[in-house]
């Protein structure tokens, strides 16, 4: 079977690439970026270049494309309206060339929490993509994670820069709300496998790991994988929307934005035991299973602090 991969070269997009390598189906990848194929080290997949907001590229490489997984999103805007361009009007784009082309399962990557709710621009912009593949007549499964771990991934990397940098690991509020994390291995497993599925056909598939935590919680098992004992300093929500609302007028890429300090307030959980009950294997824990954490240096958590992901990093 041809699948295009859309956001093939982002964190999930790789792991996605690789499983379906593995159950032998034909990959072809939008690649955003020319250069970003490099993370394929291997000649297996079929490169097409291209943005989702350029439809004559989109029909370039949509030919013969029997099911469609689409991963393309971004967290952070560097304009008022990318959210809205990427998720609303991109996922549009990318559903009519996979109708020209009479692609027969639309597979579409969303969050939990994705609402109509113009409050969280990010999370009102996914809400608008589902919208686009809900009515797009092609048959379609939704995945909605909760936050995503694995090698590469921006979240604990970050975290890690932290405890390695700091005695005090600093925490935006409480840190009490409670995320879902899922490997980004176990999440493409279940893509991988929801291709074969007709019963997941027009579902919508809220989906978390194998346990609820805390923004806490993730402190101490990050502290824990890299061998270190770290307290917790709490700073005030109202003084880092200050910081980040400053730091994202000066800085190129801020380390983090007010979007998403008020994303953090948001409860991101989905129904426990859903990867077991719907695709037959248990998810993988944290605790374990991101030693990836450790090749987090000292230069490398300057340079997050700084707002900019090393590509060692990255990319491993
Ligand atoms: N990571 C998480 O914790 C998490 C949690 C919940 C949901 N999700 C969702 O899961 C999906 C994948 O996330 P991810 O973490 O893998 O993201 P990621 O690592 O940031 O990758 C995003 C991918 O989208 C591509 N892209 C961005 N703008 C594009 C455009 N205009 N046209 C074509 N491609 C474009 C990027 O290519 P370039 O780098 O070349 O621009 C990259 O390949 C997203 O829809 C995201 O919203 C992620």
């Amino acid at each position: 079977m041809v699948v295009l991969v859309t956001g093939a070269t982002g964190l999930l997009g790789r792991q996605v690439v690789r499983e379906l390598l593995e159950r032998r189906h034909q990959v072809r990848c939008l690649v955003h970026t020319p250069g970003h194929e490099r993370v394929f080290s291997h000649r297996d997949v079929e490169v097409q270049y291209g943005s989702v907001l350029d439809t004559k590229a989109l029909k370039n490489a949509f030919y013969d494309v029997e099911a469609v997984v689409h991963l393309v999103g971004i967290i952070r805007r560097r304009r008022r309206n990318d959210f809205d361009e990427v998720h609303k009007e991109g996922t549009a784009n990318v559903l009519a060339a996979a109708k020209d082309a009479g692609a027969r399962h639309f597979l579409h990557v969303s969050v939990i929490g994705a609402a109509n709710d113009q409050a969280y621009p990010y999370l009102y912009s996914k809400w608008l993509g589902e919208q686009e593949v809900l009515n797009s007549g092609i048959p379609y499964t939704i995945f909605r994670p909760s936050m995503l771990f694995g090698e590469g991934d921006e979240f604990l990397n970050a975290l890690a820069g932290l405890v390695r940098l700091f005695p005090l690991v600093p925490v935006i509020g409480s840190g009490r709300n409670r995320l879902h994390p899922l490997a980004v291995d176990d999440l493409a497993r279940c893509i991988g496998m929801t291709l074969s599925r007709e019963d997941l056909k027009c579902q919508t598939l809220e989906l978390g790991g194998a346990a609820r935590m805390s923004y806490n919680d993730l402190v101490g098992e990050v502290a824990k994988a890299m061998g270190k004992r770290r307290l917790r300093i709490h700073l005030p929500v109202w003084l880092m929307r200050i910081v980040a609302s400053v730091s994202q007028g000066l800085m190129p890429r801020a380390p983090i934005t007010t979007d998403q300090i008020r994303m953090l307030g948001i409860r991101s959980v989905a129904e426990l035991g859903e990867v077991e009950r719907v695709f037959g294997f248990t998810p993988q824990p944290m605790a374990g299973n991101i030693d990836f954490v450790n090749s987090v240096g000292i230069a490398d958590s300057i340079q997050m602090l700084m707002g900019s992901m090393p590509r060692r990093i990255r990319d491993h």
